[in-house]
């Protein structure tokens, strides 16, 4: 028997092209799975050079597992960089937990693959992960998309929950995480972390009645002639800032096209969390003037001479740079958090189907 399957894998190797030889070459080699490797050298050698030979597949991952072949931790990341939202993507990443495996991923998370290591991590719900993605979720400097992908993971397992929410009681996670936090830690399915959590982070509030959670309301049917009155009624303010072909103030970005370039949670997450992605060019800044005056509002242009800010009903104003004692940017979007309280679950759900019809202006 030993000796037919060692036929297979030597001549699956001399004939790598011929996939039907690859095939019966990957079948014998995982019926050799109980084999003692260090005991075979020979069928070792034929495992090891078989298993170069399948770098980027899938069995290359149930090879190192099957085998537990140590030494494969770069491989396996960038397997699991690569696929980290399927089973042996996530089985990648688990195999490379261990010290060596460790180092690299922590090193992964600050390079160019950051986004595939972090979700392949958080897919993982193993407890070596939740340190890693605590730790990233509080740092203030990476990108905050990243950082509720960490807390997304880390909501998935009782210890990483556990560990979020008392990070959060103890004040140490950053201002533009709360809602991130505050949404992943109310849908946890552990009662008790879930009473903990809705009282540190009370849900948005539409009229009269608590939101239900984005991941339902993301799903929610809504009808767009509804969603337009919402969006210009005076009391959504939507219209004070923003300018549908060319209706409205033109204050923050226009709307024209917005449903080409948000998708429907996104555009939810624009009214409930604004500050959580703040458009290019529309940072909030705040500027304090020699006669002690201030104003907050957008920068639209700057000269060695002269600063121009728009304020929040569209109109600008032209200071001069002598005049200017301190500009700030704020880490806070000028759009406001809270708007959806004057809106209806439904009427919410109304306006972001209305914005996400918008795909082009009109004249
Ligand atoms: C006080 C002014 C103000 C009000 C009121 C306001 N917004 Fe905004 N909005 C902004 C600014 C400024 C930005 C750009 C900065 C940012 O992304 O947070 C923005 C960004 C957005 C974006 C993202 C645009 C993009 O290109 O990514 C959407 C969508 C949006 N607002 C929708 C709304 C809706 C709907 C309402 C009413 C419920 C509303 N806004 C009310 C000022 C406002």
């Amino acid at each position: 028997m030993l000796k037919r399957i060692f036929i297979a894998l030597a001549i699956g190797l001399a004939a790598p092209h011929l996939s039907a030889q690859v095939d019966v070459q990957i079948e014998a080699l995982k019926r050799l799975k109980d084999i003692d490797l260090e005991a075979n050298p020979a069928i070792k050698k034929v495992v090891l050079d078989t298993l170069e030979s399948l770098r980027g597949q899938a069995v290359f991952v149930e090879i190192v597992r099957d085998f537990k072949l140590p030494g494969h931790e770069a491989e396996l990341l960038r397997y699991a960089q690569a696929h980290p939202g399927d089973s042996i993507g996530v089985e990648a990443i688990r195999l490379s937990l261990n010290d060596a495996g460790l180092k690299r991923i922590r090193d992964a998370i600050d390079g160019p693959h950051a986004t595939g290591t972090v979700t392949a991590l958080a897919n993982a719900q193993v407890p070596e992960a939740g340190p890693l993605l605590l730790r990233l979720a509080k740092e203030a400097k990476k990108p905050l998309a990243l950082r509720t992908i960490a807390v997304n993971g880390l909501a998935k397992a009782k210890p990483g929950a556990q560990a979020l929410l008392a990070e959060a009681k103890a004040g140490r996670l950053p201002a533009d995480l709360q809602f991130a936090a505050g949404n992943a830690l109310r849908g946890v399915r552990w009662n008790n972390l879930r009473a903990q959590a809705t009282k540190l982070f009370p849900p948005p509030q539409g009229l009269g009645q608590a939101l239900p959670p984005l991941a339902k309301l993301v799903t929610m049917k809504g009808d767009i002639a509804n969603g337009e009155k919402v969006f210009f009624r005076p009391q959504s303010t939507c219209a004070t800032c923003h300018q549908v072909n060319g209706r409205g103030i033109d204050f923050g970005p226009k709307l024209s096209g917005i449903g080409t370039k948000l998708g429907r949670e996104a555009l939810l997450l624009s009214i409930l969390d604004p500050s959580a992605g703040i458009s290019f060019g529309y940072e909030a800044w705040l500027l304090k003037t020699k006669n002690g005056a201030e104003a907050l509002g957008i920068i639209t242009s700057q000269t060695d001479d002269e600063v121009t800010l728009k304020l929040p009903g569209g109109i600008a104003i032209t200071y001069k740079t002598a005049d200017i004692t301190k500009r700030t940017q704020l880490p806070t979007s000028i759009m406001p958090p809270g708007l959806q309280a004057t809106m209806t679950p439904q009427e919410l759900v109304d306006l972001v189907s209305y914005m996400h019809s918008l795909k082009q202006a009109k004249p």
